[in-house]
């Protein structure tokens, strides 16, 4: 497609900035154009470029690796590619060696669960969340629960799904009641792409909160700067920011926060000493102590690959041609209307580019207001090689207030007596009968195109009329 004369190109001037990207999208990722695979689901993970795995691949070719719990030559050099790749991570979130460790978990969601199981929760404690949280952040409020503490959540609002900063201000600034308070919230949605406020991190800590921010969805296309923001705890996955190797994930802690911690168990490679007829272990310090067992070693040194190949990249390059291509996405999408006037497409999130990323979540409607059922959306797009996500994307708040789901009714639901222990996705279907269930999400990333966007767009005109 050639961009020069098209309108988007006088809409977004800076997107000729990221040219570079086209290159670089027709050498790692020739299968995109080569089978004509429209790929719009870069939020559940980016795609491997060619180069990357050609540079892995390499290094265990030519190097003899061994598990790094050890001293032998095999083991002291997987150890020093596995501190290479943390300081690697440090120094791509301008993290301070002397504030912070990179502890390597298997996903973003071990990385949560690290948090949860080891925060000190207790009766006099609180943990405040929003409500636009992956399921990951939602479940450390069962850890929570357990040991007593207060759970609350701060409801986005529609039609943008961003927070009211009074009101968030006014649950921070509450007085606690003495004990531990957390506080977790996405950098970015996963659900609606909205981008919350950074600047809630020294709002929140100035009131005593421990702040834990979820940044999976966040980091791919924008800059994180941990010596200007200063969360306690940051989760990620490495594979949604440049898509290999899957598997390894981390969580970012600052020192003083980590030392709260306190982790329910031991395990290989976490302790200094731990005897059997003693009955006691030491956890080592630092974080060797939160790495349960053996590290995904091999894959590590490609964590290192992969930050420095987005850094060649340049963030600021990615995040242009993500906000340009997701403003015109979004002008186009809302733009879509049957013959008889009524608009084709409902976006649950900001309708501009300014303060939100490029995840954007939308139901169908036909020419009487109905909702097309996103099922039937997804079915269509598989068939014509679109890859895209329908569902709720692990972000059931996001879902609730988007679809207006009420608490009532959810209540009601799980009341019933045969919904005690089990329910099916069809139950909570009847349940909450005329309402859609989910929604359709397109997210863009590192190598979308407007071949991509515009891809889409006439595949969404199929449903008009
Ligand atoms: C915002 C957000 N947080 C957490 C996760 C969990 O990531 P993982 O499944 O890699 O643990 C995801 C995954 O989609 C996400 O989008």
């Amino acid at each position: 497609m050639t961009i020069g004369t098209h309108p988007f190109s006088a809409a977004y001037p800076s997107y000729a900035t990221t040219r570079a990207l086209d290159d670089l999208r027709q050498k790692n990722y020739p299968l995109l154009d080569g089978i004509g695979h429209v790929y719009l689901d870069y939020t559940a993970g980016n795609l491997t470029p060619l180069s990357l795995l050609d540079r892995h691949m390499a290094l265990l070719r030519d190097h003899v690796l061994g598990n790094p719990h050890s001293t032998n030559p095999a083991s002291a050099l997987t150890t020093t590619f596995v501190e290479q790749a943390r300081l690697s991570m440090l120094e791509f979130v301008n993290a301070d060696p002397d504030e912070y460790v990179v502890i390597f978990t298997a996903n973003a969601t071990q990385a949560l669960k690290l948090v949860g199981e080891a925060y000190p929760f207790c009766a006099t404690g609180e943990y405040l969340l929003t409500f636009d949280n992956h399921n990951s952040v939602n479940g450390i409020r069962e850890y929570a629960r357990a040991k007593g503490c207060r759970t609350t959540y701060v409801p986005v609002v529609l039609p943008d799904m961003r927070v009211n900063d009074a009101e968030l201000a006014s649950f921070l600034e509450r007085p606690g009641e003495g004990g531990p308070r957390l506080f977790a919230y996405p950098a970015q949605s996963n659900f609606s792409g909205v981008q919350h406020p950074l600047d809630w991190i020294p709002l929140a800590r100035q009131h005593g909160w421990d702040v834990l921010v979820d940044a999976a969805a966040f980091t791919p296309t924008n800059r994180l700067d941990l010596t200007r923001w200063r969360p306690d705890f940051v989760s990620q996955s490495f594979y949604k920011i440049f898509g290999y190797p899957t598997g390894v994930g981390c969580l970012i802690a600052r020192k003083p926060a980590l030392a709260k911690l306190r982790r329910p168990w031991f395990a290989g490679g976490t302790i200094t000493v731990a005897s059997v007829q003693g009955d006691k272990f030491y956890l080592a310090e630092g974080e060797s102590g939160f790495e349960d067992g053996t590290p995904n070693y091999l894959a590590l040194p490609a964590v290192e690959f992969g930050l420095q190949y987005i850094s060649e990249i340049g963030i600021e390059a990615i995040h242009t041609r993500v906000r340009c291509l997701t403003g015109w996405l979004i002008e186009r999408l809302v733009n879509l209307q049957h013959s008889n006037g009524a608009t084709l497409v409902r976006i649950y999130g900001p309708r501009s580019d300014v303060r939100r990323g490029g995840t954007v979540t939308f139901n169908l409607y036909d020419r009487d207001g109905r909702a097309i059922d996103h099922r039937d959306v997804e079915q269509r797009a598989n068939a014509a090689n679109i890859s895209l996500r329908t569902g709720c994307f692990c972000n059931p708040g996001g879902g609730e207030i988007a679809l207006g789901i009420t608490g009532t009714e959810l209540s009601s639901c799980f009341h019933q007596p045969e919904h005690e222990t089990h329910l099916t996705v069809d139950d909570f279907r009847l349940c909450i009968d005329g309402k859609s269930t989910g929604a359709v999400r397109v997210s863009l990333g590192l190598v979308s195109n407007l071949a991509d966007v515009e891809a889409f767009i006439a595949f969404a005109q199929t449903f008009l009329n």
